[in-house]
């Protein structure tokens, strides 16, 4: 595909707001895409295998480690696969998978791009895709800290009343105050020495949230995008970065020949400095990254 054939070139992070000792994680998924863009040579494949490591984890925000709804019990998950052979899935808003990646994976072989909900969980079943591990301490243990940010006056989401989730509260079971609010989505954008470009994005979604609430990370040209030119992975608070169409927006200055890290900069200046947001991208020459927060990542070049 490319006049300009280049070594393949993977960057992934952990999300923006996640804390630098992950870091570890984000260096296993590269080095897991890599090995995969060496026996395979396809990006796709390549991001899918980096995601995978990612949600596997469990100290990351996808996955294994999704943070816990406002009930704190249930897990709604978000996730998104695109490249430029044409292949583009993504899921909202399911429970009870363990690695949503794979299952938006499968979502773009059906005639469809997204699933959502019970019918997504419902397709994961029946192409026997594994079901989630057990809640975990951690995971609790990060719900009851939410639940006491949001009983006091500091908004627990930026610009949001915490009242305001009270009134309009939709799980089953009541609100019970009391008891850190994360928006951290984890992705990888991949370069094939093709010169094929592919992204995957996996998320528990930001917190907190109301039932049903569904992120940028699922949501072409928001949470991710890839074209001729390159590929790009949002991470941060989704009700934002949805208004900007961030990931297109920034793929758009990439393809008409900004340096990345000025069209990164560019993407993360588009925010007010309380809203938490990341950015990771590839294009034909160059690798790279850039937050307004800690963001663990990883970013590696095939020799
Ligand atoms: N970026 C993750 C979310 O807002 O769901």
């Amino acid at each position: 595909m490319s006049a300009y054939p280049q070594a393949g070139a993977v960057v992934v992070h952990g999300g923006a707001g996640a804390s630098r000792d992950h870091e570890d994680a984000c260096v296993l998924a590269a080095r897991r895409a890599l090995a995969q863009l060496e026996v395979k040579g396809d990006a796709l494949e390549a991001a899918i295998a980096a995601v995978v490591a990612l949600e596997d984890d469990g100290r990351l925000n996808a996955g294994s480690g999704a943070v816990l709804g406002l009930d704190g019990a249930t897990v709604e998950m978000d996730a998104s696969i695109m490249d430029t052979r044409g292949r583009l899935g993504a899921v909202a808003c399911v429970q009870s998978v363990k690695n949503p990646v794979l299952l938006a994976r499968a979502i773009a072989d059906t005639p469809h791009w997204m699933l959502a909900g019970e019918g997504a969980q419902r397709f994961a079943r029946a192409i026997g895709l594994p079901e989630s591990l057990p809640v975990t301490e951690r995971q609790r243990s990060q719900h009851r800290e939410l639940m006491r940010q949001l009983a006091g006056s500091v908004p627990a989401m930026p610009g949001v009343d915490n009242s305001l989730f009270a009134r309009t509260w939709n799980y089953n079971s009541p609100m019970l105050l009391p008891e850190a609010s994360a928006c951290d989505t984890v992705g990888a954008v991949v370069r094939g020495p093709d010169g094929h470009f592919a992204v995957a994005t996996s998320t528990g979604g930001s917190a907190p949230s109301l039932l049903g609430r569904v992120g940028d990370s699922p949501i072409i040209g928001s949470g991710f995008y890839a074209g001729p030119e390159g590929a790009v992975a949002a991470t941060g608070i989704g009700e934002h970065i949805v208004r900007h169409l961030l990931a297109r927006t920034v793929y758009g200055w990439i393809a008409e020949g900004a340096p990345l890290d000025q069209a990164l900069r560019r993407g993360i200046e588009l925010f007010d400095p309380d809203v938490a947001v990341g950015l990771i991208a590839v294009s034909r020459r160059e690798a790279g990254a850039c937050s307004n927060r800690d963001m663990p990542q990883s970013r590696m070049t095939q020799r």
